[in-house]
């Protein structure tokens, strides 16, 4: 038996991913950016076992096995992954070195979040990368990170850009078979350090409508959709791109708290409305609007964004989290000590759960 225990981080878009042009193989309407946060606090846990042994594939999640026969995204994964497995082991054949044939055994995969699942907080991005990262190291597959991704986002878009630490584009690419849809790295973690994020955790209920029937309503549906995928988004990325690499703050700021809005205005949009923020989330909006409005020079000094889901992520220079997470909990009280995160890449773990 081979076992290997991976984490990936999760990543909180500042320029939304929302719409599938092909719902099978994952492919966007639109590019998306995000920013990779830390592992220390947010991440998920994989562990892969696998064996001549084993009589079928199998999943545990959060320590509960899920029915994964008809789960068509998680198969893609072990498909593709198993797929390039097999080359490696034909060529090594061919070469006279066979190596172990594992391609061929069942796996089974236990998988745990340590923060709410599915309530907007990205918890299938970074179980989904977390998957298919300790797929490619059971495996030992020699392909390139955009390549993981690639794979990846097949089992849950925005999962693709948890593949790399720091800020991430996933281009949404051109082809039919989404070969040049994937991830890449605009920035590594440690260019832009004195960017935080604190997460607000409105709600922890699970999400009433799921991001993949939100979606495909939105385009059905959404007039205004069509403005954000063909012209909005577009120029967008170019600028968002720009703000990263010139560590602008207010140029980001400014986009990340736009695109969120109009992510949000297209759920409102869709018909019948998809509604993900509440009083919490919208009343975080103002306070955020009102507290860039004290700035003494005139510059913005955090924004908020929101997934499909209430939570509130507010990226901030280092230098005002302080003051932030004071307002915050002024406001809002809670029992809970609010923490604020580093963007950092992924971590491989030996050993298991
Ligand atoms: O990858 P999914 O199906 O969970 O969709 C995620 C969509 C948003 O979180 C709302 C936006 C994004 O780009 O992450």
């Amino acid at each position: 038996m081979k076992t290997v225990t991976c984490t990936a981080p999760v990543n909180i878009a500042v320029i939304k991913y929302w719409g599938k042009r092909d719902i099978d193989l994952i492919l966007p309407t639109n590019s998306s950016i995000s920013v990779t946060l830390s592992q220390d606090i947010l991440h998920s846990k994989t562990t892969i076992s696998t064996s001549p042994e084993f009589s079928q594939d199998r999943l545990w999640l959060n320590g509960i096995e899920e029915d994964i026969t008809k789960n068509k995204r998680m198969h893609n994964c072990f498909r593709e992954t198993r797929a390039i497995r097999k080359e490696m082991e034909d060529k090594a054949e061919s070469a006279g070195s066979p190596i172990e044939n594992l391609s061929t055994y069942p796996v089974h995969v236990c998988s745990e979040n340590n923060f709410p699942t599915a309530a907007g907080l990205a918890s299938s991005a970074s179980g989904l990368a977390a998957l298919v990262y300790t797929l490619s190291q059971l495996y030992e597959l020699t392909i390139s990170t955009s390549e993981v991704s690639r794979i990846a986002r097949q089992g849950s878009g925005s999962a693709c850009r948890s593949l790399f630490g720091g800020f991430v584009a996933w281009e949404m690419g051109q082809k039919e078979d989404g070969s040049d849809s994937l991830a890449v790295q605009i920035a590594p973690e440690t260019h832009w350090p004195e960017l935080e994020a604190l997460i607000c955790v409105v709600s922890d209920a699970k999400k009433g409508t799921s991001s993949t029937a939100g979606m495909q309503s939105t385009i059905k549906t959404s007039p205004l959709m069509n403005e954000r995928i063909n012209h909005v988004v577009p120029a967008r990325m170019e600028q968002m791109t720009k703000a990263i690499l010139d560590k602008d703050f207010q140029s980001f700021a400014e986009l990340t708290m736009r695109d969120s809005n109009q992510f949000h205005a297209v759920c409102l949009d869709t018909y019948p409305p998809i509604f993900y923020l509440n009083d919490t989330s919208r009343a975080i909006i103002q306070l955020i609007h009102e507290y860039n409005a004290t700035s003494q020079d005139g510059k913005l000094k955090a924004a908020y964004t929101y997934d499909a889901g209430p939570n509130a992520v507010i990226y901030a220079p280092k230098e005002n989290m302080a003051e932030i997470i004071q307002l915050i909990g002024h406001y809002f009280p809670s029992n809970k000590e609010p923490t604020a995160f580093f963007a950092d890449p992924y971590q491989v773990v030996n050993g298991s759960l």
